[in-house]
């Protein structure tokens, strides 16, 4: 059994349907089991981490997502994983790349503060480390919808955007495969993109021109901050896009070398999100 955490989040939805696929019984852990949409065929548990204790007998590995801007919780939530199952993944990020604990990276701060408990715990634990989700570019979609434009910063600025169900296949390998146990994958799509360049492939999967509009730091700060980022994390994603602007993003191979399979493009996974851009 597999406790999936996030089950109805990016990346958590898409590994249960994996592991369903495979005929890996999966446990899923969502505040609201009505709401979640689920399959049929995973043990739908209504709780979170706060209440992960009462998902967990029978478990034997646990993909972990962490929603919460601060990794305090995380001594206990690993400490009760570790009691019932032997293996964990967990959904980290590249940021923890980044000269953590040197330097005021508040996102890798939080990630390094998961991963640490974890690396001591004695599980057997594979990082996932991705870059950006292509699903950040979800964000835009209102504006797109209502007025087939783009306001963002740092149009040039070009990275490599990761499917959501590359993340979840490299998941799905670690969770049930062998050879991954201490392995940290740093992941990324397999293309480098600008911002314009995301928004006009968005533009040619929905069938309609989508423009750019740059805008000021202020004002992006503004929009994630209402989009409901803390504001330190907006400053810290928002730096994270200037710095790109001085060094492209990075573009890795582990998506293929973890699951035989090319990451899919930022072409592929425009066509599969158009419904939500149209
Ligand atoms: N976005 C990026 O570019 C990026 C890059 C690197 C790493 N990451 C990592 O990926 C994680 C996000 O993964 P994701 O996109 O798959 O997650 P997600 O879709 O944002 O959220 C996953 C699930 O967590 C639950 N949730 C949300 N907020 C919560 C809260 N405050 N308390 C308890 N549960 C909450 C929700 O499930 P229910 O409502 O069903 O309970 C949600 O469906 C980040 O937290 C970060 O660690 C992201």
């Amino acid at each position: 059994m597999i406790l999936v955490t996030g089950a109805s989040g990016n990346v958590g939805r898409p590994l249960v349907d994996l592991l369903l696929r495979d005929g890996v019984p999966v446990r899923a852990l969502t505040r609201d089991p009505a709401a979640a949409g689920l399959p049929a065929g995973a043990d739908v548990v209504a709780g979170d981490l706060a209440t992960i204790e009462a998902a967990l007998p029978g478990v034997e590995a646990v993909f972990l997502v962490w929603p919460m801007p601060t990794a305090d919780a995380a001594p206990a939530v690993v400490e009760a994983v570790a009691a019932h199952a032997r293996r964990v993944v967990l959904l980290s990020s590249a940021a923890v790349l980044d000269g953590v604990g040197t330097d005021d990276n508040v996102i890798g701060r939080l990630h390094a503060g998961l991963e640490a408990p974890i690396a001591a715990s004695g599980l057997e634990w594979t990082f996932l480390r991705p870059w950006g989700f292509a699903t950040n570019t979800l964000a835009w979609a209102e504006e797109i919808r209502a007025h087939g434009t783009v306001s963002d910063i740092h149009g040039r600025v070009a990275a490599s955007l990761i499917h959501e169900r590359d993340i979840a296949a490299v998941a799905a390998r670690a969770l049930t495969g062998d050879g991954h146990a201490g392995a940290a994958y740093e992941l990324t799509g397999p293309d480098l993109l600008t911002q314009v360049e995301q928004a006009r492939i968005i533009g040619e999967a929905i069938g309609r021109p989508v423009r750019w509009r740059e805008i000021s730091r202020a004002e992006a700060h503004t929009r994630k901050v209402a989009a409901g980022f803390p504001p330190e994390f907006a400053d810290v994603m928002l730096d994270g896009f200037a710095a790109l602007a001085e060094r492209p993003g990075r573009v890795t191979s582990a998506v293929e070398e973890v699951t035989g399979v090319p990451a899919r493009t930022f072409r592929q996974w425009a066509a599969d999100h158009a419904a939500d851009f149209r």
